[in-house]
């Protein structure tokens, strides 16, 4: 017995360090803290991207110490070989793909969660942190005009939310493995591709995936969808379900969202609406006017960590008929038999495919909390605004083109050469601008078009930021040219 109680004694004593006291919290803190302030004042003055020459593994081998390293050499080491190579998503210069956020506030109601763990996937456990949760949802949902009837989850993002909406549409209409090869889902090559994954996960892949023709603007053409719903039930197929973007990745396009609504209601189809991007410019008078139409879908995906500028990690699914969410989710199970109600529709657990999960609420709560929901409106009419003097300084410098005039804040142009191939030549740009760094810019290929894209909707981009970027484009341009055979110069 004393052997046992001496060798708990021994264990309880090396155990410990993961408890610091005070202290040594204290010693622990200082350097993160320190780091993390030096980070965020010269997060707009270091280069965006940096490419790296050595092989990034060497710094991360597989075994760790068991004694453990001062936090000093820890920081410098996630300094280096974290921080320092590839992207910087926290910089206001990133103005490639979708940009990413990353406001303080949001880290300390991470930091506020981890610490204290709550468990808030169900309500038994954490009745507080489920309620805050479901509070914001109702938040969103009202922004997209969705009663309160309605039901949702704050997702990792808007791959797995998109993933949720899926399922639960695929429940609702009782779509079972036999009357798959008969059923239709109607969506657009613009889709994001995690539409597409989230219909394989959902096993719906030998679904009928029709991807209805889009206009030069990018958007669903209403009619073509409403042609082909009819020829599909002529045929005698099962039409189910169809997606719409407000807001695609590629060049941002908003789909006709009240005439695919009204199509939906008439052929009874689940109508979801990926805003993953574009939906919280709802908070802008601009955005309210191009997202209408939003309250007719069945759900609606926004990502917070794309339109209200949180950290990565945070993307909601909404679903208009919560029941139908539950039905779709929830479970049973005998060690949770002191938790569970059948008539619990508040816990997350009940409305989407995880049991424990990181309390996502508070990282939008505190912010909301602290900051109120203006600088968020100030700040996304800000992007709108900075792609439309984008677009018009861009076109100053003789050469550049836009391809589609932006619906939100994702810009498309190119430059044209006055000779050789303006792919190529653009394809060079991209690559040009990435070893300078000091913005990040990214590029797509449109009917064939090599254009690259300028996405707005960090919030430390502000005017000096998308002037550096025309300079940076204007020096790319005089770059490529001295190194290429296309002989001209840039005005
Ligand atoms: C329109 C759209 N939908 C879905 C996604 C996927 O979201 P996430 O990367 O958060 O999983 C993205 C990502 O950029 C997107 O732009």
């Amino acid at each position: 017995m004393s052997e046992i109680i001496d060798k708990l004694a021994v264990l309880e004593t090396v155990s410990k360090k993961l408890e610091p006291n005070e202290k040594i919290r204290e010693e622990i803190h200082r350097p993160i803290i320190n780091y993390a302030q030096h980070f965020l004042n010269t997060v707009n003055q270091t280069k965006v991207y940096n490419k790296i020459d050595y092989e990034i593994e060497d710094h991360f081998p597989s075994d760790f110490d068991d004694q453990g390293e001062p936090i000093e050499k820890a920081i410098n080491h996630i300094r280096d070989y974290v921080h320092f190579p590839g992207l910087n998503p926290a910089s206001g210069g990133h103005l490639g793909y979708i940009p990413g956020g990353g406001i303080y506030t949001a880290a300390l109601g991470d930091y506020l969660a981890d610490i204290a763990n709550d468990y808030a996937g169900v309500d038994f456990a954490s009745p507080g942190g489920v309620a805050m949760e479901n509070s914001l949802i109702q938040w969103m949902a009202k922004l997209v005009g969705y009663p309160e009837t309605c039901g949702g989850n704050l997702t990792s993002g808007g791959s797995i939310a998109n993933l949720i909406a899926v399922t639960t549409a695929r429940e609702a209409h009782n779509i079972k493995s036999a009357n798959i090869p008969k059923t239709v889902i109607y969506l657009s090559k613009q889709a994001h591709h995690c539409v597409d994954k989230a219909i394989r996960i959902a096993g719906l892949k030998e679904c009928i995936l029709r991807y209805i023709e889009i206009n030069e603007k990018f958007q669903i053409v209403s009619e073509g969808l409403d042609k082909q719903i009819k020829k599909d039930i002529s045929n005698g197929l099962q039409p189910f379900m169809v997606i719409a973007s407000a807001g695609t990745t590629d060049v941002g396009a908003i789909d006709p969202l009240s005439e695919i609504g009204k199509i939906c209601k008439t052929h009874n189809l689940w109508y979801h609406i990926d805003a993953a991007y574009g939906g919280f410019f709802i908070l802008t008078e601009e955005g309210k006017e191009k997202l209408k139409g939003i309250e007719l879908s069945d759900s609606v995906v926004l990502d917070p960590h794309k339109g209200l500028f949180l950290p990565y990690g945070l993307g909601t699914i909404i679903i208009k008929n919560k029941k139908k969410m539950h039905e779709a989710h929830h479970y049973d199970a005998a060690y949770l038999q002191d938790v569970a109600s059948t008539d619990d529709v508040r816990s997350p657990a009940e409305l989407s495919p995880e049991l424990t999960k990181p309390f996502r609420g508070l990282r939008l709560w505190l912010p909301l909390k602290v900051h109120g929901v203006n600088p968020f409106k100030a700040c996304l009419e800000e992007k709108l605004l900075l792609t439309k003097y984008f677009v018009q300084e861009i076109q100053k410098i003789d050469g550049f083109e836009i391809y589609l005039e932006p619906e939100l804040s994702v810009a498309t142009y190119r430059y044209v050469p006055k000779t050789g191939d303006a792919n190529l030549f653009n394809e060079a740009l991209v690559k040009t601008t990435h070893e300078d760094g000091r913005v990040f810019i990214s590029s797509t290929t449109v009917n064939g078009v090599f254009v690259l894209r300028l996405a707005v909707l960090s919030f430390r981009t502000h005017k000096d930021t998308i002037d550096l970027a025309i300079e940076v484009l204007r020096d790319g341009v005089e770059k490529v040219l001295s190194e290429n055979t296309f002989a001209e110069t840039v005005n």
